[in-house]
């Protein structure tokens, strides 16, 4: 079925000039956007996007990190793009994911509390509704 996703290019992808990179692999594929915005995350933002998260070794420095520059927030839509971005996107350690992907091209390890791994995709379509919600309310 046609799904929306909630895609975040993160500060990293951002700083380093790969927003357009990765759009065009998103259209390439044949997704459409749906909403792009550059727009820098709160701290309220976050506290809901990654409540999952709460309590992880690794919260901090990813609150830390998110809140470092802008993120470019996308809506895609398209057949199956909930499972078919995060099969773009990779594993999320960029040393591990595979060439081909966009951590595996783009990403490496910077030794750092945090993986930059330069985008976030929904993973599940209940997410994907929970997360348009918090970045695009009127979506
Ligand atoms: P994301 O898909 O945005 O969801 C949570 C983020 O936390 C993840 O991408 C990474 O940026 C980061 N992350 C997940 N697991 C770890 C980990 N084990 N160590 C450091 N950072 C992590």
């Amino acid at each position: 079925d046609v799904q929306r996703s909630l895609v975040l290019v993160k500060p990293d992808g951002v700083r380093r000039g790969l927003s357009g990179e990765i759009l065009r692999r998103i259209e390439a594929k044949g997704y459409t956007l749906t909403a792009v915005e550059l727009r820098t995350a709160t701290t309220e933002i976050l506290a809901e996007h990654y409540a999952e998260h709460e309590g992880k070794p690794f919260y901090g420095p990813l609150v830390e990190f998110m809140l470092s520059g802008p993120v470019l927030a996308v809506v895609i839509e398209g057949q199956r793009c909930i499972e078919g971005f995060r099969s773009l996107a990779g594993a999320t350690d960029p040393t591990l994911a595979a060439p081909g992907t966009i951590r595996g091209d783009l990403g490496r390890d910077w030794g750092l509390a945090v993986q930059q791994n330069l985008v976030h995709g929904s993973d599940s379509e209940e997410s994907a509704a929970r997360e348009i919600g918090i970045w695009f309310p009127g979506l």
